[in-house]
């Protein structure tokens, strides 16, 4: 009678729903930095591969008025448009606000996500090439981790060639995972037919190739070690997600290469995206 009594008050309960929520599917920790998440993909949400939305959680009670106003941060999507799920790829900052919160969520555990994507990182924003590159530092690889699983991207060019470049061995860990499963996964390496090459290196740890993306596009390290010609503007199109100052490297040794940077409005041969705001 006690127990009967017990499960009818909490089924009166109200359940607490966030705006625009979306419950937690499955939680990953590659290292104490870095973790990754699958969340349910609200029906109505369409988006282009390599695009970011808004996603947190309630921020804390305000002190005078106890009310909770949402704390949202840009994410990319790190999943492709076609995929049923929704992934994020994120840092753990220990003071952050969003993310010392973010990196305890549980499957079952519910978070906002705001149903508006945007981006330049779309293959739309480009002219049409034969090899296209990824150019990435630290979560950086979140949009083409989008990108490499999209048909779209491998219909439309002969290469992809993917740079990714992490200061420590564990930080490339789960590009180069996802690297393996589309390559021995049977649905997935077909979408990608033999196409994608991945180049990853170390900046402050032994790895067996090291080096910062900028100095091994400069250098011509990275074109003698793949055996391919350097960067074309006539073939080569370029995407860059990195901090601040790498974006603006690289972008001069795009430049350099005779490169253009577009957009979604005017497409040229390269596209740029901040991975996070210094
Ligand atoms: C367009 C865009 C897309 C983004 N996509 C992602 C993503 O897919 N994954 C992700 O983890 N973050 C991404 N970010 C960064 C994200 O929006 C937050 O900054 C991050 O989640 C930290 O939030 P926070 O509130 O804990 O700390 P914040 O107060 O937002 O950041 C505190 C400091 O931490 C550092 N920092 C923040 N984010 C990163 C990062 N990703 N890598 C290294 N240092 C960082 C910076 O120095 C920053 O000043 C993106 C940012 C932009 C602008
Ligand atoms: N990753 C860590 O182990 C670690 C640990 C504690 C704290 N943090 C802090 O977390 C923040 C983000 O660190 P992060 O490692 O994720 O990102 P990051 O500082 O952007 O570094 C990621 C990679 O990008 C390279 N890079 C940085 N600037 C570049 C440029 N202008 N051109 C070419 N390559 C460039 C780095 O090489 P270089 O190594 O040559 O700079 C590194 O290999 C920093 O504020 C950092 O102090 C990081």
């Amino acid at each position: 009678m006690t127990e009967l009594t017990d499960v009818t008050e909490i089924k009166s309960k109200p359940v607490p729903t966030l705006p625009d929520a979306a419950t937690v599917l499955e939680v990953t920790h590659w290292n104490d930095r870095l973790f990754s998440f699958k969340v349910e993909r609200p029906a109505s949400l369409r988006f282009r591969s390599g695009e970011f939305v808004m996603i947190g959680l309630m921020g804390d009670p305000d002190p005078n008025t106890g009310k909770q106003k949402p704390l949202l941060r840009a994410y990319s999507i790190a999943s492709p448009s076609w995929e049923e799920h929704l992934e994020f790829y994120s840092i753990k900052v220990p003071d952050g606000p969003l993310t010392s919160r973010l990196q305890h969520i549980q499957p079952g555990d519910q978070i906002i996500l705001r149903p508006k994507p945007v981006g330049t990182l779309v293959v739309d924003a480009l002219l049409p090439g034969k090899r296209l590159w990824f150019f990435a530092t630290g979560t950086g690889i979140a949009p083409f981790a989008s990108l490499m699983r999209d048909p779209e991207v491998y219909e439309k060019y002969d290469e992809v060639i993917l740079m990714h470049t992490c200061r420590e061995v564990s930080e490339l860990e789960y590009g180069r995972q996802l690297v393996e499963h589309i390559k021995s996964d049977e649905i997935l390496s077909e979408i990608e037919q033999g196409k994608l090459r991945y180049y990853p290196t170390t900046t402050r740890e032994e790895f067996h190739h090291m080096g910062r993306v900028t100095d091994n596009l400069s250098s011509g390290k990275v074109f003698e070690d793949l055996g391919i010609a350097p960067i074309d503007p006539e073939t080569d199109r370029g995407m860059v997600c990195g901090n601040l100052a790498f974006n603006k490297d690289i972008m001069a040794i795009l430049d350099g290469f005779g490169l253009r940077e577009g957009a979604n409005s005017e497409p040229k041969e390269y596209v740029v995206e901040k991975a996070f705001v210094d």
